[in-house]
């Protein structure tokens, strides 16, 4: 793992918790597509690490691509400006689409993205996210798979970044003020 060196506050959920997650949410996702042929949208660059351990954890022969959006920036806050930096590269008419996100904050970039995505006609459109801060929220949004709920302090590591930073961590942890309050 990653040194954190002095910029960990705690790891809020392990690395074995994690993965435990991750298979308990394929098992349920493997029941409800079965016979379906599935599309794993995944939201670059946060959610890279779920949809690997996501899709190799699936029975169900799925395909995965790739949409890169930003809400965030440099900063620590949600702006609820959502650019496209990169599409999808596949036709989602008449397909069944589950977005896979590493967290759901204010929830802006994914009430942008489904609304973006259900416009060309999916066979059906579901959320499946690792994280999500109940107490952040802006924008109801009914997520059918949800890993953890987790309180509203700046989390890092799988995948989620400060300043494109401890992404590669393999746990979930919480910054020390001291990183970002300079
Ligand atoms: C983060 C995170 C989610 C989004 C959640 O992405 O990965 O995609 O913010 O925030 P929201 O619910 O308040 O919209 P970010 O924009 O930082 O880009 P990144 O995935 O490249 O880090
Ligand atoms: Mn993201
Ligand atoms: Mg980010």
């Amino acid at each position: 793992a990653a040194d954190m060196g002095k910029d960990l506050e705690k790891v809020l959920i392990s690395e074995d918790e994690l993965q435990a997650k991750i298979k308990e949410l394929a098992a349920q996702i493997d029941a409800d597509y079965s016979g379906k042929d599935l599309l794993l949208v995944g939201v670059l660059k946060g959610a890279v690490m779920v949809v690997a351990d996501l899709a190799r954890s699936l029975h169900l022969p799925v395909q995965t691509d790739w949409m890169a959006v930003s809400s965030y920036g440099a900063g620590t806050k949600s702006s609820g400006v959502v650019r496209i930096l990169k599409d999808l590269d596949t036709d989602i008419t008449n397909r069944h689409v589950l977005i896979v996100e590493d967290i759901i904050d204010s929830g802006l970039t994914l009430s942008w993205l489904l609304d973006n995505l259900k416009s060309r006609n999916p066979a059906s459109l579901e959320i499946c996210t690792a994280l999500r801060k109940p107490d952040a929220i802006k924008v109801p949004i009914s997520v059918k798979y949800v890993g953890f709920d987790i309180p509203n302090e700046f989390v890092i590591g799988y995948g989620l970044d400060y300043a494109e930073r401890y992404r590669n961590l393999p746990f979930i942890g919480t910054l020390a003020p001291h990183v970002y309050s300079g």
